[in-house]
């Protein structure tokens, strides 16, 4: 089928292929996007379980979304602490942890993956959820760099998978990419683009290629800033200035890439090397793979390029 005659049938039998409205989320892995994910999810009015690997680890999930949480109610409330707690509490109230992944999505509507960036990892958690959760779920990961289609394989539910890339951090960044494979069924596509807009968030349409649409450009500039460093053209903090002052970004390249986590690019730009060794974009840095091998993993760690004190 063309693609001019699938957005054609789309748009004809969306209404009647329209599944039940999403109402119960569960989002596994409790870290830096996992947290932002099930925040926003539960501020909007879905039930939210988040699944991690320790009830260890799920208390300082539960901790960063209450910090999040009341940032975003000050926001909304200013200085009427009353009404900002008990917004809090309600989006709180709505939000269930878990260690055990099996358990949880018997009874779910859509699993958002946000664990570490390993294609086997990943494949093997799918592939185990897929045999116990209803046929009706949607599965989505939000991988920023992995394709699809290689994730999706590990089920047997390949119309019922996408790609659902949120951004960092995820309460304030108002896009959500939403990629398509093509075993995808439209009512799949079409319940997750009306899932992200219940979000309050900007769905945009993907194919699954190398870092969808802001990856694929967002990385290579940030491993092209690395590079500058490495043959000693300029420092990081005049490069963040630069680009700050002179380019109207929010955040500088290493500013961006500490708050990213120099784990997560490193595991983006060495499977995309690996997959294009020939793509000088895709090559990697000698200065980021001694940044993650001491550990400085950026912000979430207290240092990466810079330091930020202890997390
Ligand atoms: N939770 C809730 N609210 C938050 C928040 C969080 N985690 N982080 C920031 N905010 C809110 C603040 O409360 C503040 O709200 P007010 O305007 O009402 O005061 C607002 O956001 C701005 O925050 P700050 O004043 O603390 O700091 P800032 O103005 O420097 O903004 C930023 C921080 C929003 C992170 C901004 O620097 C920015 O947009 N940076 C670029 C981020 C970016 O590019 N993200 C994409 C990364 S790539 C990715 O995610 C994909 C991938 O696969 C790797
Ligand atoms: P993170 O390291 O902050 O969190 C990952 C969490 O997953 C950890 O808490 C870890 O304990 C947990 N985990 C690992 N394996 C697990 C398993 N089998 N079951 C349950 N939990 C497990 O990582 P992150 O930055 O939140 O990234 C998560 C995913 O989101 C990655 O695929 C990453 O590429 C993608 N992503 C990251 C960003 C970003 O800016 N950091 C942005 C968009 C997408």
């Amino acid at each position: 089928m063309s693609f001019v005659t699938k957005v054609l049938r789309r748009g004809l039998t969306t209404s009647a292929l329209r599944m039940a409205a999403i109402k119960h989320v569960t989002v596994i892995g409790g870290g830096q996007m996992g947290v932002g994910i099930a925040q926003v999810a539960a501020q909007t009015g879905h039930q939210v379980t988040v699944v991690d690997q320790s009830e260890e680890i799920l208390a300082h999930s539960k901790l960063s979304i209450e910090r999040s949480l009341s940032r975003v109610a000050k926001k909304k409330f200013g200085e009427d602490l009353k009404a900002a707690e008990s917004y809090s509490k309600s989006a709180l109230s709505s939000i269930s942890l878990s260690t055990d992944a099996l358990a949880t999505v018997t009874k779910t509507d859509l699993v958002i993956e946000a664990i570490i960036e390993n294609l086997q990892v990943k494949q093997e958690l799918f592939s185990q959820l897929d045999k116990v959760a209803p046929q009706e779920t949607i599965f989505a990961s939000n991988t920023s760099s992995l394709p699809i289609s290689d994730i999706a394989i590990s089920t047997e539910r390949r119309d019922r998978f996408a790609g659902l890339h949120f951004f960092n951090p995820v309460p304030v960044m108002k896009l959500v990419e939403v990629v398509q494979i093509s075993e995808q069924s439209d009512a799949t596509f079409q319940s997750l683009m009306d899932f992200s807009k219940s979000l309050g968030k900007v769905p945009v349409v993907c194919k699954d290629t190398p870092g969808f649409i802001v990856n694929r450009l967002l990385v290579p500039y940030m491993m092209e800033a690395i590079r500058l460093v490495e043959r000693g053209d300029a420092s990081a903090r005049d490069i963040d200035t630069a680009m700050k002052l002179g380019a109207g970004y929010p955040m500088g390249p290493f500013e961006l890439a500490d708050y990213v986590g120099l784990d997560v690019t490193k595991f983006i730009i060495d499977g995309w090397h690996e997959k294009f060794p020939d793509n000088p974009l895709f090559e990697p840095s000698p200065l980021l793979d001694q940044k993650v091998a001491q550990g400085k993993l950026g912000t979430k760690k207290g240092e990466g390029f810079y330091p930020y004190g202890k997390k």
